[in-house]
Order: C-alpha cells, then structure tokens, then sequence
C-alpha cells in the first residue's frame, strides 16, 4: 500500500494525547485540555504528559534544574553568526548536549533538563543577536515567566505569563504531527534523546509545520477595517489562494485550541480594535469559505488566535515557531520515552520507480 505523506497511516499506538478531529477535541493523557489549562500549570502538565500522572498536590513540581547552560553549550551559541535563524541556533545548541555525562541520566530527567534548557537557549541567541547582554535565569520565576525574563530583560505583567502560557499548554502536544514523529524514527534506532529533539527541531523549521502566526498578523493587517473583510478575503478565494488562520489536516470542526486562545486573548486585552477586527472577520472568513469550498469543513486553526496573543504580548515574530517549540519540547520527549518503552525502528518500504540501466 503506498500513502503518499502516510496521511491517514496510523504509525503509532499512544496513550499520550488523543485528537478527534471531527468533534473538535483534543485530551491529553484522557483528560480534556481545557480543563487541564484551567487548573494546572505548564510544569504540572509536562509532568502528567511525562510522567502519566499529575504532580501530588502537597508537592510543588518546578522546572528550574537546568536553567544554566553547560559552559561549553553557551561557547557553542556565542560563537554562531548573527544570522544564523534561532530554530538553526537552537538546533545546534541542543545537540551538543549529546555527551557522555547527559545521555548517562536517566531519560526523564533529561527530557526535563532539554525542556528546561530550550528557554535560556532562545533568549541567549535572541540577546546575542540584537547586541542586547545576555539576561541570566531568575529561579524565582515559573517556567513561562523566566522565559519572558530572559528575552526581554523586565520582569513580565502577570496578564502576559498568563497568556503565553495558556498558549505554551495548548500546544505542547499534538498527537503524530511530522517533528514528534521524526523524533519517534530518530530514538526507534536507539540513539538517544537528545539526537531525537534535535530531528523534531530540524523538522518544526519548515513553514509547513512551525506554524506561522505572522502570516494571520499579515492578513488582518491587509484588511484593516470591517468594511474590508468581504473584499480582501473574495480576492484571495478567487485568485485560489489559501486563508491563513483557517484549515487543519485532522480538524473538521472548530480547533479547540482556537476557542480557548480566543477566550484567553479576550480576557487580556478587554475592549481592544485589532481583537474585536479578528474575532469580527472569523465569522465573515467561515462564512465565506463554506461558500466558495463548499463541504470543506474550514475552520479557524490554532495559528488564528496565536496570532493574536503574540500580538498582545509583544513577541517578535521571528520568536513564534522558537515559543512553539519551547511548548512541543514536552510531547517530543513523552513521545521519545513512549516509543522506547515497546519500540520497533521505523522502516518503511520504498518502491523504485526510475528506470533500469545497462552501463
Ligand atoms: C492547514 C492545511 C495545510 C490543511 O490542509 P489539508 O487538510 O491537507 O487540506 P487540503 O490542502 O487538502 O485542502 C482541502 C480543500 O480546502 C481548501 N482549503 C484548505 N485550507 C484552505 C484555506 N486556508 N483557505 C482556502 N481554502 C482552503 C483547499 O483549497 C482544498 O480545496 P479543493 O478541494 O477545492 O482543492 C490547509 O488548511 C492550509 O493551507 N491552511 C492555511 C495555512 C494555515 O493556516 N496553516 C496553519 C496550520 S495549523
């Protein structure tokens, strides 16, 4: 049988996350993710996505040990070119943690020292490049705020950890999308884990999967007004182009990411024009396109309300699909472990189709 992009191969069996494109749900380890988001942490859940259970709830589970980078991983980032894209930066920089003394740990604490480490790694190359001096962790502070510490060097308002956060929950984990599953081929040959994060980053770079937000900024941008909305969105259907924000491989339905970001973003920014533009153009955009693809079943994707709350707390865009994989860091790795734990190395079969030769 040949499926071109496996699309719809099942390749896995996995108690980690469940996506149930049709009614719109997505559970991690069994448990709905809007209620999960609502009263657990980004620590609490990476331990349950981790660790198949939550944290007991006299016991505080913090994601500090590892904050510090190895003197020779930050050597490795400071000597890199002021061009060199922060997904390439932090590829490499997460490779060199492939020596003895870290592949010998146990793999869960190293799946919790490479997602620990991903922060301080973006927020040095970020620093580096803009000529800004390099903001040391502070370990007073959560995950999701040190990492808005170190990039920006003022301690972060409340509304914003609360935002990033709710988004860096969300998207943690996703089910076989194309990084986790190159992370799964990488360890099914046995190497390691950090060989395996550093495949899932190599993968999360391409705009087919790291997303981009900046592209739905873009679009409401180019709209501007409400009186817009119908005229720019019938000019791109019509010269067969794509409606960023809208669309899902699995979704057929609302993407309940997109309605709890929605919810978060209008909890931060109250009565704001850009917001209630978006929220305003969803409807027309859905409309439209049930109109011109008629039984396509577009919806609002999770990149949609993204946009929005990185707009609201001014993350640069280059840091977008970088805060992206800062989330999936933990699915990378809870699936890494899940497929040591019955594994058998991915091997499909090719078939040759050129043409055969005598020389
Ligand atoms: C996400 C995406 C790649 C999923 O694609 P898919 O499930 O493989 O769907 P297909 O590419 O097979 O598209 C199915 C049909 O819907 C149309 N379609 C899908 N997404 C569309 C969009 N955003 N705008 C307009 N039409 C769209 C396609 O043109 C196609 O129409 P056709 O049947 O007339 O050829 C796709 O919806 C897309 O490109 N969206 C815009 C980019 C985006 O928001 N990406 C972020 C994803 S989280």
């Amino acid at each position: 049988m040949f499926q071109k992009g496996l699309k719809d191969v099942v390749a896995v069996h996995t108690k980690i996350a469940s996506v149930e494109g049709d009614i719109g749900e997505l559970r991690y380890r069994g448990v709905q993710v809007g209620e999960l988001i609502t009263n657990h942490s980004f620590e609490e859940i990476a331990h349950f996505l981790w660790n198949e259970k939550l944290p007991e709830r006299n016991e505080s589970y913090t994601l500090q040990e590892g904050r510090e980078l190895p003197a020779h991983v930050k050597t490795i980032i400071d000597a890199l070119p002021p061009e060199t894209p922060i997904m390439d930066a932090m590829r490499t920089a997460i490779s060199a943690y492939a020596h003895n003394e870290f592949t010998n740990e146990p793999i869960e604490q190293q799946a919790r020292h490479l997602t620990v480490a991903l922060p301080t790694i973006i927020a040095r190359h970020y620093r580096n490049v803009n000529g800004l001096p390099v903001i040391e962790p502070d370990p007073a502070l959560s995950h999701t705020a040190n990492y808005l510490w170190m990039l920006t060097g003022t301690k972060p308002a409340d509304v914003h950890v609360e935002a990033l956060e709710t988004y860096l929950k969300l998207t943690m984990e996703h089910g076989m999308n194309a990084s986790t599953f190159a992370a799964r081929v990488t360890i099914s040959t046995e190497s390691d884990l950090t060989a395996a994060v550093t495949s899932a980053l190599g993968t999360m770079k391409g705009p087919l999967h790291g997303g981009a937000p900046s592209a739905v900024i873009e679009l409401l941008e180019e709209i501007g007004t409400e009186e817009n909305i119908r005229p720019v969105i019938l000019n791109k259907l019509q010269n067969g182009e794509r409606i960023m924000g809208f669309g899902h491989r699995i979704y057929k339905t609302e993407d309940p990411r997109s309605i709890l970001l929605r919810d978060k973003c209008a909890e931060l920014t109250g009565k704001d024009n850009w917001l209630d533009l978006a929220t305003t153009a969803e409807k027309e955009i859905i409309a439209l396109l049930e109109e011109y693809k008629p039984g396509r079943k577009l919806y609002t994707n999770v990149e949609y309300y993204a946009a929005a709350i990185m707009r609201a707390i001014q993350m640069p865009p280059e840091l977008f699909t970088p805060t992206f994989s800062v989330a999936r860091m933990v699915g990378w790795t809870a699936h890494a472990i899940e497929q040591l734990s019955d594994n058998t190395i991915f091997r499909p079969q090719s078939v040759y189709v050129g043409k055969k030769f005598e020389i």
